[in-house]
């Protein structure tokens, strides 16, 4: 296997998505972005670009991944495995658009505010796309690019943010385990005990092997 995840006979289809044979995705497009600020909904590759697999943001950050059909989520047999596996008992969808969210700018603007939480970030993409950067260990941002069929999974403490592509919709189911709690608690939160736990599992190495992808 590469660097990049890709192997000898996977091809690129039409969207620019990697495949392997059986056709699955081998990983998102990932990147390194050197300068987003200005730029929200654009990407600004790192020279040299590096494609980043979602085995190694697992291994070396802790990200969860799959891809779902999104069409079926209702009785979708692996999500509510997934679900269940994981305790994500509450569930509900958001739609980010300017049409049908009330004040949309301002809501943009504080998901694109560099923060973490206190809990896991659970969001699985079931129409439109968008990114959402994370830091990686070096403190360089990641791009991910989700879009229909993604559910990612962000560790609680992991800085992050969030924000639409040039598509500027999106619909998220979002999960929790429990009673949500949605409360962004902006950098800097070294001492955050969310924080301070997962700087630790960073250092002790994440995961070794990969359940999730
Ligand atoms: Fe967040």
């Amino acid at each position: 296997m590469s660097s990049t995840g890709r192997r000898r006979n996977d091809r690129k289809d039409k969207s620019g998505w990697w495949r392997c044979e059986a056709g699955r995705r081998r990983h998102g497009l990932w990147m390194m972005v050197v300068k987003t600020k200005d730029y929200p909904t654009s990407v600004i590759q790192m020279s040299p670009f590096r494609w980043i697999t979602w085995q190694e943001c697992y291994t070396d950050l802790g990200v969860l991944y799959w891809q779902l059909n999104p069409k079926d989520y209702e009785n979708d047999e692996e999500l509510k495995k997934i679900r269940e596996a994981r305790g994500y008992n509450y569930m509900d969808l958001l739609d980010l658009c300017p049409e049908k969210v009330a004040n949309y700018e301002e809501k943009l603007k504080n998901f694109y505010t560099e923060h973490i939480h206190a809990d896991e970030e659970i969001r699985y993409c079931l129409e439109g796309s968008g990114y959402f950067d994370i830091r990686d260990k070096g403190d360089r941002w990641i791009r991910i690019w989700i879009r229909a069929g993604d559910l990612i999974v962000l560790p609680a403490g992991i800085y992050h943010r969030f924000t639409l592509d040039t598509s500027n919709y999106v619909k998220l189911m979002r999960l929790f385990v429990g009673e949500p709690v949605w409360t962004p608690y902006n950098r800097p939160q070294e001492d955050h005990p969310a924080r301070t736990k997962y700087v630790k599992s960073l250092a002790e190495k994440v995961g070794t092997a990969l359940e999730a992808y």
